[in-house]
């Protein structure tokens, strides 16, 4: 059962300023959860949560995470200015990207960021673009497949990302010799995982590997990224993750394998966005047309552009009617948007109570990789995105873009001369 954070009445009074569709957030879940994860690393002297802008790149989101204590992950020159213009200083602002642009180390060394390197030949680039700072991350990718038990979560032999065991080692040796001071690693093994043994299976991994480098290269790591992959049960009969058990199992390994090798006071730092975000977001959307051809189908006022997970990767996002939360889930509905793209459906074949024109449907768990995934295809327009306040108030944090948002980037081509 997944109930909205947002009742009939209240959306209601939002709609009458902004028109379906739009995103909204729930601010008192977000600070709450970020309390929770802060609870449950508490017994880590330097625990830092680094915010994965991507998957809500909101300055008010920034701005309320930045009072519950996390600093920001960014992937790209934009985040990183908005990290930047929302107060996020040096070593609280992580830049893990990849196949980066020479433009985004040199303002990422510039903010002081802590700069994860993807890959060995990155040391030369960042040494010419923008030079090799005091402090800096690598990327570890081990390879194979990652496994919990015997069930094989990702295949990082297939990622793009990191650098193997032979390379982080030498890169550490080179990093030293360069006059770096202070050094961290980074992985992200598997995404989305709804079980509490990814942090601690993938921190028993680095841990070790920490160990390693010591001993081979002399570096001693100040920090140990976790990055992302810590998920939320969209569908839901799932259970949800339990972040103080994730904790205590990341604890777990830490006394196992770096106190005793003398690394006690190694930082754990996290780079979560779905976690944080994705279940304090709805996109909320109007049926606007009925079909009855071959299935039956409900048209709503959003789009792929709005959400794209379900057109993508085929994501499930449960769906509540506003006002029909007791009603019996006896229609079975495809429930679309408008794009001209046969995938571009919220729901198939979908179980939902008999659904008239003009009613609010809560799509739910969009609050991570939802509005942030957007995009312009079919001259659609990106929507709104409404914060609820903790005391039922409520505030536009991001209007929806206009005709001219989307032609500004032409308004001086009209008149084509060839
Ligand atoms: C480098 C990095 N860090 C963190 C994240 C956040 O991941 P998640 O939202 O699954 O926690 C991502 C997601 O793509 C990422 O690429």
């Amino acid at each position: 059962m997944k109930t909205p954070f947002i009742t009939k009445a209240k959306a209601e009074e939002i709609i009458k300023e902004i028109p379906t569709p739009f995103h909204i957030y729930d601010e008192k879940g977000i600070r709450e959860n970020a309390r929770k994860l802060y609870k449950a690393f508490s017994w880590n002297k330097g625990f830092k949560e680094y915010f994965a802008v991507k998957a809500t790149p909101n300055p008010t989101i920034l701005k309320i995470l930045k009072e519950e204590g996390c600093g920001t992950d960014c992937s790209s020159l934009t985040e990183l200015m908005m990290s930047d213009k929302m107060g996020f200083k040096g070593d609280e602002i992580m830049f893990s990207s990849n196949d980066t642009p020479a433009e985004e180390f040199v303002l990422a060394k510039k903010l002081n960021a802590t700069i994860n390197l993807d890959d060995f030949t990155h040391i030369d680039f960042l040494e010419k673009s923008a030079g090799i700072p005091e402090k800096i991350c690598c990327r570890f990718n081990p390879g194979g497949k990652f496994s919990i038990s015997t069930t094989i979560m990702d295949n990082p032999g297939d990622a793009k990302y990191g650098m193997t065991k032979d390379q982080i080692i030498e890169a550490y040796k080179i990093l030293k010799a360069k006059g770096v001071k202070r050094f961290g690693m980074h992985a992200f093994l598997a995404s989305n995982t709804v079980t509490n043994e990814y942090y601690p299976t993938l921190a028993k991994i680095l841990f070790e590997t920490a160990v390693e480098i010591k001993e081979k290269t002399g570096v001693k790591l100040d920090f140990i990224n976790l990055s992302g992959g810590v998920g939320i049960p969209y569908t839901p009969d799932k259970e949800p993750n339990d972040i103080m058990v994730i904790g205590e199992g990341v604890r777990k390994v830490y006394e196992e394998v770096l106190v005793p090798a003398g690394m006690g006071d190694v930082a754990i730092f996290t780079e979560l966005g779905r976690f944080m975000l994705a279940p304090y977001g709805h996109l909320v959307t109007t049926a606007i047309h009925e079909k009855h051809t071959h299935k039956e189908y409900i048209g709503v006022d959003a789009c792929a552009v709005n959400l794209m997970r379900p057109a993508m990767y085929g994501a499930y996002h449960h769906i509540t009617v506003l006002g029909k939360e007791n009603e019996p889930c006896d229609h079975k509905y495809d429930v679309t948007g408008s794009l001209c793209e046969n995938n571009d459906k919220f729901a198939i074949d979908r179980m939902l109570p008999k659904i008239d024109m003009g009613d609010i449907l809560v799509i739910h768990d969009t609050g991570a990789h939802g509005f942030a995934m957007g995009y312009n295809y079919n001259g659609k327009l990106k929507s709104a995105e409404v914060l609820l306040r903790p005391d039922g108030s409520w505030r536009l944090i991001r209007r929806a873009e206009t005709p001219e948002d989307y032609f500004a980037t032409i308004n001086d081509f009209w008149d084509v001369e060839l």
